[in-house]
């Protein structure tokens, strides 16, 4: 498709809730240790949501900052799209909310069921409709609160999820600058979906007495087989960017994946050949906030001066679907 305008990100935001929940508490909790944890996963410590917080709060925190720095008001936004999969509600969605917590009406707001690439999958949504004309401002958000569907005597799972938001800013490019989106690429694989699941509280299982005592409205994973098919995902996800544009992966100046586990993230940049030098890693302090997780590592690195203006940054994630893709940008 021969682009009409460019997209590019014009702001970034984030926001993690205040209680930090460490290896050293989980040990208390279920049958495990800081030393597993850290050696098997790379996490510390992740942040915990309070009660009276639900996932729009998160979200409506992050655009705050995401809007500041992209130097304009709510009112220019012309699209909300957030990926998640622990909105405040099964329905209404999640944007729905935020709009109005951001005091706009009339604009397009809708949610992304993507798992962990639902902020990938958001960005390449509103790619589409910045360059064919159609919007100028797209908000697109990763937010979660998975903690709230976590079954807390499952050290599979329990030790890996922390809560947050990342927003930014997709805005029309002006002609002279070099900030663009260059490329991406989403993609899902609907044969492994039993392997990532919140099996109970939809239409095929509704919420039960049943359900709640066998934990089945809580996150179950099949962990081994997702980690090999994560690894191998997110690689074709890049090869695929770097090969269409004729880059060579030492042009590359930052990877961002999703933060799931650091022998992923460890294991896809040696298959890469990147230098670990250039690979965003945040996931000691947050552990996996799912949709959040790489909008929260890039304002992290952009407001820590890590990633500066101009910079070409590939970004991959991988989640429940099972989804993947894959986003290139100079920033
Ligand atoms: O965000 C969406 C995508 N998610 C991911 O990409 C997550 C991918 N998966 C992973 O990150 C890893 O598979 C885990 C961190 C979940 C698990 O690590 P693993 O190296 O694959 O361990 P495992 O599941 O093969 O389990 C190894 C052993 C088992 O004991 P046995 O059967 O060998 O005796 C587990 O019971 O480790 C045990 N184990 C634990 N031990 C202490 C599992 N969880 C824990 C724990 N503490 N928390």
């Amino acid at each position: 498709m021969i682009a009409n305008y460019y997209a590019k990100i014009a702001g970034t935001g984030h926001y993690v809730p205040e209680k930090i929940l460490t290896n050293f508490d989980l040990e208390k909790m279920v049958d495990t240790s800081d030393e597993w944890i850290r050696t098997r996963t790379g996490m510390r410590e992740r942040r915990i949501a309070s009660e009276e917080q639900a996932a729009s709060d998160l979200a409506y925190q992050a655009s705050l900052k995401a809007i500041k720095k992209a130097k304009i008001k709510p009112k220019d936004l012309d699209m909300i799209i957030i990926g998640t999969i622990s909105g405040d509600h099964p329905f209404p969605s999640t944007s729905c909310i935020l709009q109005k917590k951001l005091g706009l009406k009339n604009i397009p707001a809708f949610d992304i069921s993507a798992g962990c690439s639902g902020w990938i999958y958001g960005t390449n949504i509103a790619k589409q409709y910045i360059e064919n004309g159609i919007v100028k401002n797209v908000l697109v958000i990763g937010v979660e609160i998975l903690t709230r569907i976590t079954n807390w005597n499952d050290r599979n799972t329990c030790i890996l999820f922390g809560d947050g938001a990342g927003a930014t800013i997709i805005s029309r490019a002006e002609p002279k600058d070099i900030s663009r989106f260059i490329d991406t690429e989403i993609t899902a694989d609907g044969t492994h979906y039993d392997l990532l699941i919140q099996t109970a509280g939809g239409s095929k299982m509704p919420a039960s007495k049943e359900s709640v005592e066998k934990n089945l409205h809580t996150l179950y994973m099949e962990g081994n087989k997702i980690f090999k098919l994560a690894v191998k995902s997110m690689q074709i996800a890049c090869e695929l960017l770097l090969h269409r544009n004729k880059m060579d992966i030492k042009s590359i100046d930052w990877l961002i994946t999703h933060q799931a586990n650091m022998r992923i993230i460890q294991a896809l940049g040696k298959r890469l050949k990147i230098d670990p030098n250039n690979v965003i890693v945040n996931i000691e302090k947050y552990g996996n906030t799912s949709a959040a997780t790489i909008p929260i590592a890039l304002d992290e690195a952009i407001r820590s001066g890590k990633i500066r203006h101009g910079d070409l940054i590939l970004m991959a994630s991988f989640g429940a679907g099972l989804t993947y893709g894959s986003l290139l940008i100079r920033l």
